[in-house]
């Protein structure tokens, strides 16, 4: 595997640093004060330092919003009140929970993380950056947050949001695609921290919620910002300029065709591959093209296919369109049709639309399914 960046120290370029060291002494302190006055406090996660809490919200939080988020954590923690219960869970069970959050791989390596965390913490999460970024589906950023908010430990964090505020702050125009542009600014945020551990849980929440309420990547609200006195991008009157980045996502599409098979009151589900989008989760069958569906629905049986509207289900590195095709089934066309699944990649079981919502379908087939 390849080795997770921590942010060791590097060349650090005069320009940059030039201005690390002008930024006035009070930085951190303004933005704890404004975190106070500010910022949020009401997410359940802040109410507590314990680290398998505020691991699990930051995975969740991970490419998802905060009121999405809220639900989940909580029917989470009741049903895995500590890291060994998540652990000696069946990964079934994870995903079932974890359905419609979405980037299911979050929630394998969030079970694996626990079986880790159990087998080689003794229980217990490690306190160090470096211990922490050792673990299943915890990156350098992730791995500063829970640090930063559960034990203290003077790290910057590096997401999007901070990636922009800093940038801005510092005026630091170099390509952030780079990597090593990063890392030098990665380096330079860590000099920016309290220099009280007892400040680092209201910076680390200031910064996020700095770069989600004011610092916006259109018009951001400089009027309401604690640093706007000392930010290099307010002072050149384009902070939108920041932060420089070129690499745009290369975004692919994709085309599924799901059968969606109805037979008295039950639909037909299949469990996905180990691999892809939607691991291990139970959906309508995919087929990869029309004349699949329509080979295995059978020529006699075509023309009493229902296509239904087709409809955009969109990751960040891909548009997925999906084009349900619906046949209701009288009682011999089920059983011949369940057998031919069961002989292909397509293998399941009728499931009753009463219970489909215990079955951890993903999102859009939730939808599609329940309206
Ligand atoms: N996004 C990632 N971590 C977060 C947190 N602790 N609060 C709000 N949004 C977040």
């Amino acid at each position: 595997m390849a080795k997770k960046q921590t942010g060791a120290p590097l060349a650090r370029p005069d320009h940059l640093w030039r201005r690390v060291e002008a930024l006035h002494p009070d930085l951190s302190r303004r933005l704890v004060a404004w975190q106070a006055d500010h910022g949020r406090h009401d997410m359940p996660w802040q109410k507590t330092r314990d680290p398998y809490r505020v691991w699990l919200s930051e995975i969740m939080l991970q490419q998802t919003q905060v009121v999405t988020v809220l639900g989940y954590y909580q029917r989470f923690l009741e049903r895995f009140p500590s890291v060994s219960d998540l652990a000696a869970a069946p990964l079934d069970e994870v995903l079932t929970l974890w359905a419609g959050l979405g980037y299911y791989s979050r929630a394998r390596n969030l079970h694996r993380c626990a079986q880790a965390v159990v087998s080689d913490f003794g229980g217990r999460f490690p306190e160090t950056v470096a211990e922490l970024v050792s673990l299943p589906g915890i990156g350098p950023s992730t791995a500063a947050a829970i640090a930063s908010f559960c034990f203290g430990v003077r790290t910057s964090i590096m997401d999007g949001n901070v990636k922009r505020v800093l940038s801005r702050v510092l005026a630091w125009n170099e390509d952030l695609a780079i990597k090593l542009h990063e890392r030098q600014l990665w380096d330079a945020a860590n000099h920016l921290v309290p220099d009280l551990e007892t400040d680092m849980p209201a910076y680390t929440q200031g910064l996020m919620d700095l770069g989600a309420t004011v610092c916006t990547p259109r018009k951001p609200n400089c009027l309401l910002c604690p640093w706007s006195d000392w930010c290099g991008a307010r002072k050149e009157g384009h902070p939108e300029d920041y932060p420089v980045q070129t690499r745009k996502l290369k975004r692919s599409e994709r085309e599924s065709w799901p059968l969606w098979l109805e037979w008295q009151g039950q639909v037909w589900l299949s469990q996905m591959p180990d691999s892809g989008v939607w691991a291990g989760l139970w959906t309508l069958p995919l087929f990869d093209s029309l004349l699949q569906l329509q080979t295995l629905v059978g020529d006699e049986r075509t023309p009493m296919l229902l296509p239904q509207p087709k409809f955009k289900h969109v990751l960040t590195h891909l548009d997925w369109w999906l084009h349900p095709h619906r046949l209701v089934c009288s009682e011999p066309d089920a059983a011949a049709l369940a057998c031919a699944l069961q002989g292909s990649q397509h293998g399941g079981l009728w499931v009753r639309i009463d219970d489909l919502a215990q079955w951890g379908l993903p999102a859009p087939m939730r939808k599609l399914l329940l309206g």
